[in-house]
C-alpha cells in the first residue's frame, strides 16, 4: 500500500519506522507543518508540509494522522475522500460526533479506519487479558487503572480546546481502553475531576455489565519524576498486577517485573515482558496488515468510537455530580446500525 503519514512529532517517529518496517505498506509521502522535519525524515519519500497537497500529489492507499486531538476529524475525512484508509492515533476524536463523521465518511468511500490503541498489543496486557478470558482469576471483581504523573505534558497538550479536555482525554484515554478491554462493556460512569474538560485530577468508576467495578485514578500531582501507570485486577479466585508499561518507558521502573498474579494462593512472577515502543510499532503493523488484507483492525470506529464515549460521560457525570447511563451517551444500537458491529474490543 501506498503509504503517507502526517505529524512527525514523538509518536509519529515511531509510526514512521514502522510504516518502514512493514510489509504491508510503502512509504511514499511523510508531512508536518516544520519543512525542516518533514525533509529531515522523509529518506526515499516525498515531503510535504501541508496535507491537502500531499493528498493531491500521491494517489495513498493509507495514511498514518499523527496530529494534536483536535485536527484528527478534519484531517481523517480530508484523507477518506482522497481514498485512504486511515489510521489515526488515540483518542479518534474530542467527541462521539467527530468519531461519527469519521466513521460515516469511511462508510460511505468504502475505506477502513483503524485507531492505534496501543497498550493492547502490551505483552503484560495481552497476558492479562488471556487470565481473565479463562477464568484463572474467577469472576472479575474489580479493576483499578493508575495514571499518577510527576510532571506535565506541554505545548498542544496544555490545552483543553485542543487535546478535547485534559489527562483523561490525553493519557488516560489508554486507560479507559484498557479497563473496557479488560472489564467488558459499561453500563454507567461516575466520576469527580477538579475541573472537568480541562482536568488535571480525575477519579472515574466504571459499573461494568458483568457486576465488576472499574476505577481509573489520575493526576499530574504525583512525586517528581513518577510515571504510575499500574492495573491492578482482583476477581474471586485471584489476582494479577502490571506494574506498568509507559512506566518503563520514561524510567519510573527498570527492572521490576511485569506482571505478577496471585492463581492458587500464591503470589508470583509472570516470565513476560515487554515495551511500551514495541507495543506501538506492534499496533502500527496490526492496522496497516488490517488494511492490506481488507478486514476490520483490531480497533475499528466502534470500538474507537465508545472510548470516546466513555470519556464523554465521565466529563457528564463530574459536571452534574451523578452517575451516567452510557446508553444515552454511546447510542450503541444506532452506532451499529451506522458502522457496523466494529472490532472485538
Ligand atoms: N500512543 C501513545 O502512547 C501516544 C504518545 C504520544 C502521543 N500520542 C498521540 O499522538 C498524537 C500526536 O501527539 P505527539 O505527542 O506526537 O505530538 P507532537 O506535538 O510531538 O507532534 C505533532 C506534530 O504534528 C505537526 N503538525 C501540527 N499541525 C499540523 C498540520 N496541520 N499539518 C501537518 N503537521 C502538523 C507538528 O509540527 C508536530 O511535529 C496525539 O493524538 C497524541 O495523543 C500517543
Amino acid at each position: 500500500m501506498r503509504t503517507g503519514i502526517v505529524g512527525l512529532g514523538e509518536i509519529g517517529q515511531h509510526h514512521l519506522a514502522a510504516i518502514r518496517d512493514s510489509e504491508d505498506a510503502e512509504l511514499v509521502a511523510v508531512c508536518d507543518l516544520d519543512p525542516e522535519l518533514a525533509g529531515s525524515s522523509a529518506g526515499d519519500a516525498r515531503a510535504f508540509s501541508d496535507v491537502g497537497e500531499m493528498l493531491a500529489a500521491c494517489e495513498l492507499d493509507s495514511l498514518a494522522v499523527c496530529l494534536p486531538h483536535s485536527l484528527h476529524v478534519e484531517v481523517a475525512v480530508e484523507a477518506i475522500a482522497a481514498g485512504c484508509n486511515v489510521l489515526l492515533e488515540k483518542p479518534m476524536a474530542v467527541d462521539v460526533g467527530g468519531c461519527d463523521r469519521i466513521a460515516a465518511a469511511a462508510q460511505a468511500a468504502g475505506v477502513a479506519v483503524g485507531i492505534s490503541h496501543n497498550q493492547l498489543h502490551y505483552a503484560p496486557h495481552v497476558r492479562l487479558r488471556e487470565l481473565i478470558d479463562a477464568e484463572s482469576l474467577g469472576a472479575l471483581r474489580a479493576i483499578y487503572a493508575r495514571l499518577w504523573i510527576g510532571d506535565r505534558y506541554r505545548g498542544w497538550r496544555e490545552d483543553p480546546a485542543i487535546v478535547g479536555g485534559g489527562l483523561l482525554m490525553d493519557a488516560g484515554v489508554h486507560r479507559v481502553y484498557l479497563s473496557r478491554a479488560l472489564g467488558g462493556p459499561v453500563e454507567a460512569v461516575e466520576a469527580t475531576m477538579d475541573v472537568p474538560r480541562a482536568e488535571e485530577r480525575f477519579e472515574v468508576t466504571f459499573h461494568f455489565a458483568s457486576g465488576a467495578t472499574g476505577l481509573i485514578q489520575g493526576s499530574y500531582f504525583g512525586p517528581e519524576g513518577t510515571f504510575d501507570d499500574r492495573i491492578d485486577v482482583l476477581g474471586d479466585r485471584g489476582a494479577a498486577v502490571v506494574s506498568g508499561c509507559e512506566a518503563y518507558f520514561e524510567g519510573d521502573l527498570r527492572d521490576e517485573p511485569q506482571l505478577r498474579h496471585r492463581l492458587d494462593g500464591a503470589w508470583a512472577d509472570d516470565a513476560v515482558s515487554d515495551s511500551w515502543a514495541a507495543s506501538v510499532a506492534r499496533s502500527v503493523s496490526e492496522i496497516l496488515a488490517a488494511f492490506a488484507a481488507g478486514r476490520e483492525p483490531l480497533v475499528g470506529p466502534t470500538a474507537g468510537r465508545e472510548t470516546v464515549g466513555l470519556i464523554e460521560a465521565a466529563y457528564v457525570a463530574a459536571e452534574t455530580g451523578g452517575r451516567v447511563e452510557t446508553d444515552a451517551i454511546l447510542d450503541r444500537d444506532a452506532s451499529e446500525r451506522a458502522h457496523g458491529p466494529g472490532g472485538r474490543v
